[in-house]
């Protein structure tokens, strides 16, 4: 027989067997546990209760994966009976054993499913995880009641507050799981219920938990509030894990369900909801469906400097077949040194293995001279950022790889069509605008030139997948979507400084934010010379009547390049920042020669000024159809800049503060500081006509 839900969708279906009966789960595409589902599997746990011939029940999902947690897109709307916490209370209390046969990823509301069974197995490759953090919830069903019970607070903790996937063999040593599947899942999982078959049965939610000493639970409780930086689910997680040993489950799962339903609601998770879903729309390009990508499997890389290794590193890590080539043996010796040195780390703090080092390290050869590329599909040009020197490398190249290579730049701010036109083949060049460290950020831009062909573009889209990495489609403009933006916010941060703030000061406030870092000690470890290098090469071209501040060029006339100088906009002494007092003065003395009196400036306009700065910016950049979608901007800011994901990137933040203050804000700087600063259309357009974003 067949137990499925009243909508009789057939998501779960209950196969009877004696003694041991199977309960299946098949809601594609990731078996989210949507109102058919709970009301199917709930009426399944009641047919095995009322059916004599079962003696014990295996929880198993088909597809590729197990249960992947509830279902995000049901959050805007109300709860809908069965709640997933009465669901799974059926399960725990079930009279037969109950036992979770996983595979895939058993994420959020799969995990407590799996987590209230008798007993847990595992295939070598799944995973498990509490990643209901990132979407600005707590767990809702359970999940921060039982997991400590399995495998107590202190990895509880780590687990639910950041929302980290542990495989197989992790949860096996925490106690999560009780044994991994050693070939056939579903044959060993028949094997384990067998064996349960007439035994007591282990309830995870009637299992002591040893209790933390209270100082200690507190500096963990701060220390995960201060990591979160500005995110509240996590925080809020992990008081709800340490309330595990001191209530009774059903007390503990009221106050989780508490949480979870105010969280549910939050602004915070309707941000990360939106990122969630956005870093996925990224990927699909209106128009790009039937466009099929070309074939990549060599890849090229051309210049070994950081950039390059790092690309080759990702590439390598994806499983390409790489190769390196730079202009002479002593080049090439220094990269080889340094992707040896990257992965050396990665072994080191455990997160590599040495064999997997060798197999990644073996993909990477090395070559010098582009006549090495000739059968590559991909070349990758890293090499020094100037126009003249991008030109004349893609005019060498043109002559080498087989026809359909793509020849790719990583240039960060330059125009890629200059360079596509020193080629004979400017269809097959495009911008893969990668970010440092390059097999770390996630954000990749594919900047497309008008002549760029699309299997071109689809190409880049189906290599970004393959690399693990989230990519963001734009045209050519000075800097793209993140380094055009970065540049405006960053200009309006050092007019701050000319009018009376401190670069500790701003940074503070942007960190406040919710920023990892603000922008002056991202300077200083990036380092203030290749930019000032840019500014110097750009600035017969640059507009007399922009304000210009001057601060930046004078403390790297002054040597000072930064944290490996050992100063930039701070000191450091022993590797820690300190404010300096010659920096101060240098600003204090910039102000003075702008006749501008220094005032104390709140955090608060610090904030405004800078995200009226990216706003602006932002619509200047859909108005010029750099790309087609606020998502777009919103992604780029998140994963290449360090934009709260809780805020949901600028553009989703505009639409819920309102965008009268924003525009108030925009006019204003328009007003005092002059040219660049112009009121983007779309900006005012929209605040006219009350219009959002996000409609
Ligand atoms: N609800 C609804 N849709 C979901 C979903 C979910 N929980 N998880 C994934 N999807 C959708 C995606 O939007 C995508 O749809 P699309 O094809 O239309 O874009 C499709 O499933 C496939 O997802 P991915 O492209 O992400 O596929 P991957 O194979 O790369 O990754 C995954 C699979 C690891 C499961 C990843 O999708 C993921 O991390 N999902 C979110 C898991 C999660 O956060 N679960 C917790 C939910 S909250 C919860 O459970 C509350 C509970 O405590 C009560």
């Amino acid at each position: 027989m067949t137990a499925a839900s009243p909508a009789d969708d057939n998501s779960v279906r209950l196969t009877p067997t004696s003694p041991v009966a199977v309960i299946e789960i098949d809601n594609p595409p990731v078996n989210a546990t949507s109102q058919a589902v709970r009301a199917g599997l709930l009426a399944a746990i009641h047919e095995v209760e009322r059916n004599p011939q079962i003696e014990a029940v295996v929880i198993a999902c088909a597809g590729r994966t197990f249960v992947a947690g509830a279902d995000i897109r049901e959050f805007g709307q109300p709860p809908r009976e069965p709640h997933l916490p009465d669901v799974i209370d059926a399960i725990e209390a079930c009279s037969k054993p109950v036992i979770a046969a996983v595979h895939g990823t058993a994420l959020g509301g799969g995990c407590e499913i799996a987590l209230a069974c008798h007993a847990r197995i595992a295939d070598p490759g799944a995973s498990f995880g509490l990643p209901e953090v990132k979407l600005g919830l707590v767990p809702g069903a359970g999940g921060t009641q039982r997991l400590p019970r399995l495998i107590g607070l202190e990895a509880a903790l780590d687990l639910v507050s950041s929302g980290r996937m542990v495989k197989a063999a992790e949860a096996l040593r925490l106690g999560l799981i009780d044994r991994l599947s050693s070939g056939d899942l579903r044959q060993d999982t028949m094997e384990l219920a067998r064996e349960l078959i007439g035994k007591q049965i282990r309830r995870t939610g009637e299992q002591p938990v040893a209790a933390m000493d209270g100082q200690n639970a507190s500096a963990r409780i701060a220390e995960i509030r201060r990591k979160a930086r500005g995110a509240e689910a996590p925080g809020r997680a992990a008081e709800l894990v340490l309330l595990a040993a001191e209530l009774p489950l059903k007390q503990g799962m009221a106050r989780e369900r508490e949480t979870f339903l105010a969280l549910r609601s939050s602004e915070q998770s309707a941000a990360l909801r939106h990122a969630f879903f956005a870093e996925r729309e990224v990927t699909r390009l209106p128009g790009f469906d039937a466009v099929e990508p070309r074939s990549v499997q060599k890849v090229g890389i051309v210049g070994a400097g950081t950039m390059g290794s790092g690309i080759a590193i990702a590439f390598a890590d994806a499983g390409f077949d790489v190769k390196v080539v730079e202009t002479s043996e002593q080049a090439l010796a220094a990269g080889r040194a340094r992707i040896a040195d990257t992965y050396e780390k990665q072994v080191a703090s455990g997160r590599l293995t040495a064999a997997a080092r060798d197999e990644r390290s073996r993909l990477i050869d090395y070559g010098v001279g582009l006549d090495t590329l000739s059968d590559r599909d991909l070349v990758v040009e890293a090499v020094f950022e100037d126009l003249e020197v991008k030109r004349a490398l893609f005019r060498d190249l043109d002559a080498i790889p087989k026809p359909g290579t793509i020849l790719a730049t990583n240039t960060s701010y330059l125009d890629i069509s200059l360079i596509a036109d020193a080629t004979s083949r400017p269809a097959d060049v495009v911008g893969l605008h990668f970010f440092s460290p390059a097999n770390v950020m996630k954000l990749l831009e594919i900047v497309r030139t008008d002549a760029t062909a699309d299997d071109v573009v689809a190409t880049g889209l189906a290599l970004a997948k393959r690399l693990r990495k989230i990519p963001v489609v734009c045209r050519v403009c000075d800097g793209f979507v993140g380094n055009r933006i970065l540049s405006r916010y960053r200009q309006q941060a050092e007019y701050l400084l000319e009018e009376g703030a401190l670069p500790h000061e701003v940074d503070a406030a942007l960190e406040a934010f919710g920023f990892p870092m603000g922008p002056f000690a991202v300077s200083d470890m990036a380092g203030l010379d290749i930019a000032w290098a840019r500014r110097k090469r750009l600035a017969a071209n640059r507009d007399p009547n922009e304000r210009y501040v001057d601060i930046a060029d004078r403390l790297c006339e002054a040597g000072r390049f930064g944290r490996k100088t050992g100063a930039g906009w701070y000191r450091y002494e022993a590797g820690k920042r300190e404010i300096d007092p010659a920096v101060t003065a240098l600003v204090e003395e910039a102000s003075q020669r702008r006749g501008l009196t220094r005032r104390k400036i709140s955090t608060e306009e610090i904030q405004a000024r800078i995200r009226a700065a990216i706003v602006n910016e932002a619509c200047k950049i859909l108005d010029e159809r750099i790309v087609e979608r606020p998502l777009d901007v919103d992604v780029v800011m998140m994963h290449g800049y360090g934009y709260p994901a809780w805020r949901g990137g600028p553009l989703f933040e505009a639409d819920r503060i309102g965008l009268q203050p924003i525009l108030a804000q925009v006019k204003e700087r328009a007003e005092r500081d002059g040219p660049g600063w112009e009121v983007a259309e779309s900006l005012a357009g929209r605040a006219a006509s009350n219009a959002k974003f996000y409609p």
